[in-house]
């Protein structure tokens, strides 16, 4: 087998959390009168809380905003954000993630989130999955978020496996980055496999069966 771990990206990956934070920042941006569209919310994809909120920001022009209001508003995103992630229950994990999960496991992958989010351990219990991973490595124990491939890396020392052995999977651009810039080939989904971001630029998640498979004899 051509790669021994799988490390996931969560928010768009394995379940649509990127949706309900379109959302919460949508809310957020309307209220505040600054023009927030999908376009700009891919830039949020990947990206942490605070560096979201800043790129959010750029088309703001009201008065000028003190770190301690900048908080309160990415507070405010995140109480909103939570309510919807409070809703989600082990049915909003769809059946193709939770068989390519499952056949990924019986093949003896050692499977790992690589995740910017905060909220990680709080969506994985939601969507019935605590515990499932071999290893979690998210937003609670990096001080960079991607494009930066600590995220990555810190999940392949999790696993104790060199970054050639684990393959990426991404749905953003900047988490594409992030694992070419650890060291780790990286499949693509959606808006990040639409740039052509990864390595493997995929439709389904299943694809990942053979992608893992590629090269064996
Ligand atoms: C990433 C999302 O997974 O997590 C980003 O793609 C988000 O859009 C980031 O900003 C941080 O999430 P949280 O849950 O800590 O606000
Ligand atoms: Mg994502």
């Amino acid at each position: 087998m051509k790669f021994k771990a799988v490390i996931f990206d969560l928010d768009g990956v394995i379940c649509f959390t990127d949706e309900y934070h379109y959302r919460a920042w949508k809310a957020m941006a309307d209220e505040m009168g600054i023009p927030f569209d999908r376009t700009v919310n891919n830039r949020l994809r990947g990206v942490s809380r605070m560096a979201s909120l800043d790129i959010i920001l750029e088309k703001y022009t009201g008065p000028a905003l003190s770190q301690a209001e900048k908080e309160k508003l990415a507070q405010k995103k995140n109480d909103l954000y939570r309510t919807s992630l409070a809703e989600m229950s082990p049915k909003d994990l769809s059946d193709e993630v939770r068989e390519t999960l499952n056949a990924l496991r019986d093949m003896g992958l050692r499977l790992a989130i690589g995740s910017s989010s905060k909220n990680t351990p709080f969506i994985l219990g939601q969507i019935g999955l605590a515990g499932f991973f071999d290893a979690v490595s998210d937003g609670n124990n990096i001080t960079r978020s991607k494009p930066d491939p600590e995220v990555f890396v810190k999940a392949a020392d999790m696993l104790g496996m060199a970054p050639e052995l684990c393959l990426v999977v991404e749905d953003a651009v900047s988490g594409a980055e992030a694992g070419h810039a650890g060291g780790m080939k990286v499949a693509c989904l959606g808006d990040a496999a639409e740039h052509g971001a990864g390595d493997y630029n995929m439709r389904s998640i299943r694809e990942l069966i053979d992608i893992v498979k590629e090269g064996e004899n």
